[in-house]
């Protein structure tokens, strides 16, 4: 079966988030079962030494303003295909924003780009290699069914969504800079109240829409998480399912870690606290917590919930808890965990910025990682928590829901807890679920039984893998 993913970031070669975790790691987990992934995504500068390499399949005079090519490589076990082109792509910094923080202002003509020449991968442009099904990725990957022949044979197209809260929505000239068909421009189609929807056109015209996780899918036809798309949604329900991301258990395995000062494993634990000094170290966490040290690896954002976490630093740090932040975004939420740190020396210690080896080193050396996201469609860190037995702390909502099983008196009685769930998302309820984790811990015994079990937790891509390759399979007999 070969299926064509269209995408925007793919680890370990350009990320901002868990996508770029999830297109790096889906095509290794379903080749197993017999499928030949393409990722196309455009030639960042981030490419420029793999596509040294790479084979030139296709090119364009003119998209866009300037020439461009397909260029195919595998790297890093994954078979890419690059869309070279400069005049979109070649440019430092953010893949979407500018050196001042803002969107890049030709955008809709970047991924658009991507989407359109998506959809003549679909339809044959490399004659060697047709997809029998195309999974489209996000607001950038949306318009690729759009941008289809209707004249041409079509393969099915997935859309997922990974987050809503991203569309891609642009004014109404942009469908004839883009040359889309302008009778797609309806509500039926591409339109949203005037605007150029990417995502609503990628979901209005896919064969089937999947998003990250069930208790997502279930929540996005809601007002509250269906960020206007929810109608849309509800109509297509059928064609709605929540299929839980995975993890990458090569990448992340605490036992194997080289960004870790000590592995350590299920059966001994004993590294995670060497981990954890080194943590100390480089947050300058100097001040003798008997609490747990928790952690925050997160964009700095709203859907992340970590104002909330801001008024909830006093009583950590009373109940001699510490906390380390890797976090980078929102100008006001980074300046404000700066603040903190001149407030409790010693016990909050901050990392402004991007650093994946960082991100490790926090999953191996802290106790438990905070995620009070106000929504959270799958949620990549709380896995990475699990399997290094760093216990997540989480708002009850999307995968955070779907993955975490909270420590209440039935989950204990029953040995079967690997972390704590709060809601809704205010400073108390996670005040109040911050207090509860430092009394887990002053156990130590029932902690170090939350550790394993959370470590033990199935967190791979197996289960996940099949569904996707079922609806896949699905797809290409019809
Ligand atoms: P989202 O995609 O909404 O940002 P996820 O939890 O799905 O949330 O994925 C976030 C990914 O990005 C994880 O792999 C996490 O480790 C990583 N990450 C987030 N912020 C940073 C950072 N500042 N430095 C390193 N890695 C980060
Ligand atoms: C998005 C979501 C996150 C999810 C990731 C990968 O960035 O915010 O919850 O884990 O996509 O699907």
């Amino acid at each position: 079966m070969k299926l064509l993913f269209v995408a925007s970031e793919c680890a370990p070669f350009v990320k901002t988030g868990g996508l770029a975790d999830v297109i790096g790691a889906i095509p290794k987990a379903v080749k197993g079962f017999g499928a030949d992934v393409r990722v196309l995504i455009p030639a960042y500068p981030a490419f420029d030494q793999i596509a040294d390499g790479a084979t030139k399949l296709a090119s364009f005079r003119d998209l866009y303003g300037g020439p461009a090519s397909v260029l195919a490589v595998e790297a890093d076990g994954l078979q890419l295909l690059l869309l070279r082109a400069d005049h979109l792509f070649a440019r430092p910094g953010s893949i979407y924003l500018d050196g001042t923080g803002v969107d890049w202002s030709d955008n809709h003509l970047r991924f658009g780009a991507l989407s359109f020449v998506g959809a003549q991968v679909a339809q044959g442009l490399l004659p060697d290699w047709v997809p029998d099904v195309v999974n489209a990725h996000d607001w950038q990957a949306g318009l690729v069914p759009a941008f289809m022949d209707p004249k041409k044979p079509k393969p099915p197209v997935v859309m997922t969504v990974h987050n809503i809260a991203f569309q891609g929505l642009f004014n109404a000239e942009a469908v004839d800079e883009l040359g889309l068909d302008p009778a797609l421009f309806t509500p039926e189609g591409v339109e949203y109240f005037g605007k150029l929807n990417f995502l609503k056109g990628g979901i209005a015209l896919s064969d089937k829409i999947t998003t990250v996780s069930p208790t997502y899918a279930r929540e996005l036809l809601l007002p509250e998480f269906g960020m206007g798309l929810e109608g849309l949604l509800a109509a297509r329900e059928a064609d709605l399912t929540g299929i839980l991301n995975g993890i990458d258990l090569d990448v992340w395995n605490p036992g194997t870690d080289p960004e870790l000062v000590a592995n350590y494993t299920v059966r001994s634990l004993k590294g995670k606290a060497k981990n954890r000094a080194e943590v100390e170290a480089r947050f300058g966490l100097t001040a003798n917590g008997a609490g747990p040290l928790f952690c925050v690896i997160s964009r700095l954002t709203t859907q992340k919930g970590l104002d909330v976490l801001l008024e909830c630093l006093p009583g950590l740090v009373a109940s001699g808890g510490r906390l380390a932040v890797l976090g980078t975004g929102d100008k006001m939420l980074e300046n404000s965990f700066v603040q903190a740190t001149g407030r409790y020396p010693g016990a909050v210690g901050v990392v402004i910025g991007y650093d994946e080896g960082l991100a490790h080193l926090l999953q191996g050396g802290s106790d438990a990682i905070l995620i009070p996201s106000r929504f959270e469609p799958c949620g990549l860190t709380q896995l990475y928590g699990l399997r290094y037995g760093t216990i997540p702390v989480v708002a009850r909502t999307g995968g955070l829901a779907d993955t975490v099983i909270d420590a209440n008196a039935a989950a204990l009685s029953a040995d079967c807890a690997t972390g704590v769930q709060f809601l809704p998302v205010t400073p108390p309820t996670l005040g109040q679920a911050i207090r509860v984790t430092t009394t887990l811990f002053e156990d130590q015994k029932t902690w170090a039984g939350m550790m394993r079990r959370a470590m033990r937790h199935t967190v791979g891509w197996d289960q996940s893998a099949k569904v996707y390759m079922g609806l896949y399979q699905s797809l290409s007999k019809t």
